[in-house]
């Protein structure tokens, strides 16, 4: 018998046979329904339940024409509640039980397994397979410091194992991947962070960086571009270290294993490619699967990082550092970090000792496999929601992605046992483990641009969990606009790890909005960091990244992508009862089902058009200066004109909606249709950005130059017209192409077929 017991979990009692009665005597009350028309629409599957009935099929449970709305969200709490810290612990335990190299066979192992556990939950699987160019190192890097041909120092070849877990023979050394292999040798200075700002003050005192080796800390700029900056100065090398200052803020006395900090001896790998176009070099644009044109490799190299770069721990890095020596005054000391001496700049005139750097990194073309898992909708299967989660690590990989990977798989298994009992999403759930995302988001790009005509079509969210967890300190989310109170929504069915509140409120406490907008906590701008950047930027698909995450106003993760990333530190430091990683995985459920079993989707126009109003105030207020310059009124204007258009037919398009009939499904699907096309005018047809042609949302990209979170174009213009590089027209263009955008969206929103 089905019923919906008192604790809200739906459950068959009864025989097969008992079953297919029951489920008769169902259709036919539905049919009673839909004839005084009360229910009309919810009836689509009674043919075939009925006829798989007469087959004794197992496809009898899968109609959910037989649901109403509130007993989904009976099945929807259900699934929420079923969601289990000892799952979570042993999936973590089992995908960290070895490193898991982009690429590699562990990861194709691990692939399997996920095949296997999609199909016994009753999840339809497809391995998708693409050739890709994946960087490793050789040999372990090198960074020696010479006295003539006396060698005084040499870096670690490896990172100190700290606890017994950790003694792999899989453990890859530290490298960045795609750097080039080579062997340099020169004069050392010190960049600080890498930052503009720090090149411009070495620029002031004087110091060359032409045919020397440049050190830098990690932090404040992204890995790939220190290196790039250093190079374009004319340096023959970049090494890279954590600074204790970032690293060990509690004293270097205070690390792993016992406190969660970087200790001596660690460190962070990392990508540093950063192609215009993301993905396999030799494919840009297009995907990688046998068969389609490669670039010739020399070609794609062109592309790749010029010079050897390496990352060091601050043991290996103080010698060096050491040697740089302060013989001119600085202006302010925020190149001094947290080693105990004072750091110098370069070194001496007269200092005979050089730095060598060795790196001996290959590129090889690896068979990557992203495995998907596909749950078929009911009444609206061309309608896809796509979960995606990596699941490659650079090591061992607790945090990152494993974390997450344990997370896809609780979802997956609690989704597997509603299918058990009967239900089946209305829009079909497609789930996603990435084989490649370290390596730049190789996985996903390849998956995308195979199937981006019919993404464009039919996605209706991507909905991204890289680490579930990756700190204790609250749950956090990076979101566009439409789907910021679905994500709100769903905190708020989800306790907090403490249980005296929710999810939510734990959330908007602890981390309030940056918007004025006092009902939300702060959403993150979906600009980079993990596989869902090109859903949202290349096509305009609404996305959400969710994870239980650290204090920002305190560190980072410390131990990301090192050897102590692993399942004792996670287990032991940072969520021992697993109550974080239930916490992401509880919403990332609960947000899943609210988008395949909505009626109407759940996009919230109005509250894009109220984010887009404080957008166009954000960025009037940063640039008035150059808008002054400009003499920008007029265009400006256009601008607040066309958020204006947005914000009134969102408005319309919103009253409408409330008034609708939801049971007339021509209704129904000329809301959602408008709804599906929202996102997508955002992107324009030609590129913005000069550095990446295909990043094209208008309003939610950012510049690769200044560091402002919307309306790249125009900030990427404004950026080159203060240097001279193009005249004020290319700033008013940018500022109308958003507008246009902007337009666009509110055009497709309308209620009339055409106007
Ligand atoms: C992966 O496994 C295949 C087949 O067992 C083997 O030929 C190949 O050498 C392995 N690759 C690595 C990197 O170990
Ligand atoms: C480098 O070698 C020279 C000659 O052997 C020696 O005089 C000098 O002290 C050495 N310098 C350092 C820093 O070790
Ligand atoms: C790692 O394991 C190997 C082989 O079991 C052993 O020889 C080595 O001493 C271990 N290293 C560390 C640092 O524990
Ligand atoms: C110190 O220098 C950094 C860049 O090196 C700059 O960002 C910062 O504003 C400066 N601080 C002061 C107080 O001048
Ligand atoms: C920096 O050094 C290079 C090579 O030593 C030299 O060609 C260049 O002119 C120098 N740049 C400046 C600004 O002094
Ligand atoms: C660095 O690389 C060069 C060129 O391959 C090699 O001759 C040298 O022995 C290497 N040095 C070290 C310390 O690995
Ligand atoms: C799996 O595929 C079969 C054949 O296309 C289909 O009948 C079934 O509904 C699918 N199951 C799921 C869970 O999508
Ligand atoms: C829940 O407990 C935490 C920690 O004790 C506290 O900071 C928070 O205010 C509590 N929330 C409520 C709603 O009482
Ligand atoms: C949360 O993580 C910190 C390390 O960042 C750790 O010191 C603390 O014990 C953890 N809290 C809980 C409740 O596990
Ligand atoms: C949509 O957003 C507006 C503005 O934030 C909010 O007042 C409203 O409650 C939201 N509606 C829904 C259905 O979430
Ligand atoms: C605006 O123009 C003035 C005068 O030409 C110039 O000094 C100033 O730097 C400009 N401001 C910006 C932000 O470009
Ligand atoms: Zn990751």
């Amino acid at each position: 018998m089905l019923t919906i017991e008192e604790k809200g979990s739906i459950v068959y009692t009864g025989s097969p046979k008992r079953r297919c009665f029951i489920i008769f005597l169902i259709v036919l009350g539905l049919l009673a329904f839909a004839a005084i028309g009360i229910v009309a629409g919810y009836f689509i599957g009674r043919n075939s339940a009925a006829k798989s009935c007469d087959d004794d099929d197992s496809d009898t449970k899968t109609q959910n024409g037989k649901f109403t709305q509130k007993q989904l969200e009976e099945i929807n709490k259900n699934a929420v509640e079923m969601v289990s810290t000892e799952e979570l612990r042993n999936n973590l335990k089992f995908f960290t039980k070895q490193p898991h190299f982009p690429g590699s066979n562990e990861s194709l192992d691990l692939a399997k397994h996920i095949q296997e556990k999609w199909t016994e939950y009753g999840i339809n699987v497809t391995m998708k397979k693409y050739i890709i160019m994946l960087s490793r190192p050789k040999k372990p890097g090198v960074v020696a410091l010479y006295n003539g041909s006396d060698e005084i120092y040499r870096s670690a070849p490896q990172e100190k194992f700290l606890v017994p877990s950790e003694n792999n023979s899989l453990v890859v050394p530290p490298f960045n991947a795609y750097a080039p292999a080579g062997s340099v040798r020169g004069k050392l200075v010190y960049a600080n962070y890498g930052r503009n700002s720090d090149f411009d003050e070495l620029k002031r005192l004087g110091v060359n960086v032409t045919n020397k080796i440049v050190i830098m800390r990690y932090g404040k700029v992204g890995r790939a571009t220190k290196s790039k900056r250093a190079r374009k100065l004319g340096a023959i090398g970049a090494i890279y270290y954590m600074d204790p200052e970032e690293y060990a803020k509690q004293g270097v006395d205070k690390v792993y294993p016992e406190y969660n900090w970087m200790p001596s001896t660690g460190v962070q790998r990392g990508n540093i490619k950063s192609t215009p176009i993301r993905g396999d070099p030799q494919t840009p644009g297009y995907p990688s699967v046998e068969g389609m044109y490669r670039l010739p490799k020399e070609e794609a190299m062109k592309l790749l990082p010029q010079i050897p770069v390496h990352p060091i721990s601050y043991k290996d890095a103080e010698p060096l550092l050491r040697t740089l020596v302060r013989n001119v005054v600085l202006s302010n000391s925020s190149f001094q970090g947290g080693l105990d001496f004072s750091y110098g700049i370069q070194m001496a005139e007269n200092d005979d000792r050089e730095v060598l750097l060795n790196v001996t990194n290959e590129l090889f073309e690896a068979d990557v496999y992203n495995v998907m898992g596909v749950i078929k909708g009911s009444t609206h299967p061309d309608e896809l929601v796509l979960l995606g989660n990596h699941r490659d690590a650079w090591v061992f990989g607790a945090a990152d992605a494993s974390s997450g990977t344990a997370a896809m798989m609780e979802v997956s298994r609690v989704l597997g046992e509603q299918l058990k009992k009967g239900w089946r999403p209305k829009r079909t759930i497609v789930l996603l483990s990435w084989g490649a995302e370290e390596p730049k988001y190789m996985g996903s790009v390849e998956w995308l641009e195979e199937y981006s005509r019919l993404l464009s079509a039919r996605a209706v969210a991507y909905l991204n969990v890289d680490m579930a967890v990756d700190g204790n300190y609250s749950f956090r989310a990076k979101s566009a606009p439409l789907l910021d109170w679905v994500l709100a929504k769903g905190a708020m069915k989800v306790p907090s790890p403490l249980g005296n509140e929710t999810a939510f409120d734990e959330w908007i406490r602890k981390i309030p909005s940056t918007m004025g907008f006092n009902y939300l906590p702060r959403l993150q701008q979906p600009r980079a960091g993990s596989d869902y950047v090109n859903f949202i930027q290349r096509l305009g698909i609404p996305i959400v990244d969710i994870r239980y995450t650290y204090n920002s106003k305190i560190s980072s993760n410390p131990l990301y992508h090192t050897v102590h990333d692993n399942f004792w530190w996670m287990s032991t430091l940072i969520d021992p009862e697993f109550k974080y990683h239930q916490v992401t995985t509880r919403i990332w459920t609960q947000i899943t089902m609210t988008l395949a079993d909505s009626v109407i989707l759940p996009f919230n126009v109005t509250h894009y058009g109220d984010n887009l109003k404080v957008f166009n105030a954000g960025i009037k207020k940063k640039f008035a200066d150059d808008f002054k310059n400009y003499t920008m009124e007029k265009d400006l204007a256009y601008l607040d004109k066309a958020v204006e258009n947005f914000q009134t037919t969102a408005k319309a398009f919103d009253a409408f909606v409330k008034g609708a009939d939801k049971e007339d499904y021509a209704v129904v699907g000329r809301i959602n249709t408008r709804l599906l096309s929202v996102e997508r005018a955002f992107v324009n047809l030609q590129p913005i950005l000069q550095a990446n042609p295909l990043q094209r949302h208008v309003v939610l990209v950012h510049s690769p130059s200044i560091s402002y979170n919307w309306y790249g174009g125009v900030v990427d213009a404004i950026f080159r017209a203060r240097k001279g590089l193009v005249s004020k027209e290319e700033v008013k263009k940018q500022v109308s192409i958003v507008a246009y955008g902007i337009n666009s969206a509110a055009q497709v929103l309308k209620l009339s077929p055409i106007e």
